[in-house]
């Protein structure tokens, strides 16, 4: 089938937040505990951490990681995890029902975010907590006073501050899995407290409030307006999660899913103007995505595994081929609402629905879905363009037009450079593709990820859905393979 993409290099939608290329490690299975570190493996650094996972998130270039949680937060005491590791508790987290021994914590997890090169984007604990825990944890690790927090970081060895820049209100308090869940309006009001001496401890932060923890939760809508009612002039973002799967085993309904994610950001950038109309407010909230992904295969695995294990291996999710391709989708939509999301985190990065798993004593090796984010995060930099795009169409369960092409074009000023990303979603089609505006740019690279096998995956010995560099015809037009992600950069 035939497709053309107009583009106008001064059209643009917006510049891209690179934060939006984001990624997500929380206290869960074996994310922390051989995931990042495991101070008996060979690999394994001065501090505990694997270096072959520090190479493989470098890959991926990613610009911050939310920490500790997710649900674990909710039930978390960051004091658990600082100073002498001989002396820090073991405790049960209710979160996942596994033992947490905290030989990880801030302290730690600080160090290794600098050695993978990202910003930490931090959470705080308003499930059994509240403001005064908060406050402490930002007086630790930003504090530059002579006071009781910032001089236990000094005698705990660290006497630079941490100096985190943004920071999560809870994690999804409007879901009743959460440890002690709350209605909008208390959390609303806790929020907005905690919110306050925050930015009273340092005025620098930013801050994320929680919105729906998905967008068929029965409060979406309600929710953020009352939090929003309350939180508004005290906050910077609003959150937003999700996870897609494809149960139903529809591949082309699967892959449809972009487009839920991308009416959900903009009804919810549409409620978070309608609170800035009714509060007459100059000031605009932005949408941190700070969980998406595919997730369907491991849900609720904590109710049945054995309780109160160390590091047990939970939401190992192993992701095929047709994963990666709603992957590229889902990152393509992030990349069109530059305009509002300015924050985004692939939930998870390790073991736990990840790009990157490891074994105990073994290898790390690449999910499916690792290329896609890396290329977009390496390559998907600059300003956003609008691309008007000609293709036929099919129908999704729900009866929206779904264009057998998928795409984003950016425009990368600083390297003179087009790129764009494409997904073909025709199941059975190539697509022969026409451009248009791009006068003076010549193709540079086409880079394929493409496998016969929808259910394809890879594994610690063989790595079957790679990349592929596509050979550059100047003469043929552009080809995207049936079912294919492609990222094509342009170069004058
Ligand atoms: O990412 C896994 C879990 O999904 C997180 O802990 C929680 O916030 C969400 O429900």
């Amino acid at each position: 089938m035939r497709a053309k993409i107009t583009i106008d290099k001064n059209n643009i939608i917006d510049k891209i937040d690179r934060r939006i290329y984001g990624s997500f490690i929380e206290h869960l299975g074996r994310a922390v505990y051989e995931g990042i570190y495991d101070p008996e493996h060979k690999d394994a650094d001065e501090m505990g951490f694997r270096k072959d996972v520090i190479d493989l998130v470098k890959a991926l270039n990613v610009p911050i990681v939310r920490y500790p949680g997710g649900n674990f937060v909710s039930g978390y005491n960051w004091e658990d995890g600082i100073g002498d590791k001989s002396k820090r508790p073991r405790k049960l987290d209710l979160a996942w029902l596994s033992l947490e021994t905290n030989q990880v914590g801030i302290d730690e997890f600080q160090e290794w975010a600098s050695r993978v090169g990202s910003e930490i984007m931090m959470a705080v604990n308003l499930g059994t907590r509240g403001p005064d825990e908060a406050r402490s944890l930002i007086e630790y690790c930003n504090g530059k006073t002579d006071t009781y927090y910032a001089n236990l970081r000094r005698q705990n060895g660290f006497e630079k501050p941490f100096d985190i820049k943004l920071w999560c209100l809870g994690n999804e308090m409007d879901g009743d899995w959460q440890i002690c869940h709350k209605t909008a309006e208390e959390y609303g009001r806790v929020a907005t407290e905690t919110a306050k001496v925050l930015k009273w401890v340092d005025s620098s932060i930013e801050l994320v409030a929680c919105g729906s923890s998905d967008p068929n939760m029965p409060t979406f809508g309600e929710w953020e307006r009352v939090v929003l009612n309350h939180t508004y002039d005290y906050v910077d973002y609003l959150s937003m999660h999700c996870y897609y799967g494809n149960k139903a085993q529809n591949t082309a309904d699967f892959l449809a899913r972009a487009e839920d994610m991308d009416r959900f950001i903009k009804t919810t950038a549409k409620i978070c103007d309608e609170i800035k109309e009714k509060k007459n407010s100059n000031k605009t909230i932005n949408l941190s995505f700070d969980e998406w992904n595919v997730w369907y295969r491991t849900k609720d695995e904590e109710k049945t595994i054995e309780k109160w294990q160390i590091a047990p291996a939970l939401l190992e999710e192993k992701y095929n081929f047709e994963d990666a391709l709603l992957v590229g989708c889902m990152l393509i939509t992030l990349q069109n609402n530059c305009d509002r999301v300015k924050i985004a985190c692939l939930a998870q990065l390790i073991n736990v629905i990840a790009p990157i798993m490891t074994e105990k004593n073994g290898g790390a090796w690449k999910q499916t879905i690792f290329y896609p984010y890396m290329l977009s995060s390496l390559y998907g930099n600059g300003a956003t363009l609008n691309t008007e795009v000609e293709v036929g169409s099919y129908k999704s369960k729900e009866g929206w037009d779904i264009p057998y092409l998928y795409t984003s074009t950016i425009y990368n000023e600083e390297k003179d450079e087009i790129v764009v990303f494409a997904v073909n979603r025709n199941l059975n089609e190539d697509i022969s593709l026409e451009i248009n505006g791009f006068d003076g740019y010549k193709l540079d690279k086409h880079l394929e990820l493409y496998s016969d096998n929808l259910n394809e995956t890879n594994d610690k010995d063989n790595e079957r859905v790679k990349l592929t560099n596509r050979t550059i015809d100047d003469k043929s037009p552009i080809n995207l393979k049936k079912h294919s992600w492609n990222m094509l950069t342009f170069k004058r």
